[in-house]
């Protein structure tokens, strides 16, 4: 119903389970230390990044392997506060 790691797909869990449900998330650190929940390393695969910030884009290595893409290190909160979750994947 909503994107996954949304804030409306929390909300509708909490709302619709039983009181002391425990929510889970893959957390990312943002630039500022902040986290963030998202299914996949790479931002660009479950939100709009790719819109918000045309081709800034970097690239990292991931356990040995480089990857490119969108990662959440490089961005505040404040940066991301115009990227929304996507209700499909890439
Ligand atoms: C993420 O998106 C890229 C294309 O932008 C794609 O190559 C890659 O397979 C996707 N990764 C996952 C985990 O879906
Ligand atoms: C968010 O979008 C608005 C409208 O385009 C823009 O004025 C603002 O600077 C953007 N904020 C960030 C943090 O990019």
């Amino acid at each position: 119903m909503f994107p996954d790691s949304s804030s409306f797909a929390y909300s509708l869990a909490l709302l619709t389970s039983v009181s002391d449900v425990v929510v889970w998330c893959d957390v990312q650190l943002t630039k500022d230390g902040d986290g963030i929940c998202g299914p996949f390393l790479t931002l660009e695969n479950f939100t709009n990044i790719a819109d918000v910030f045309q081709n800034q884009g970097t690239s990292y290595l991931v356990n040995g392997v480089s990857m490119k893409g969108y990662f959440s290190i490089d961005f505040t909160l404040n940066d991301l506060s115009n990227v929304s979750c996507k209700l499909e994947f890439i």
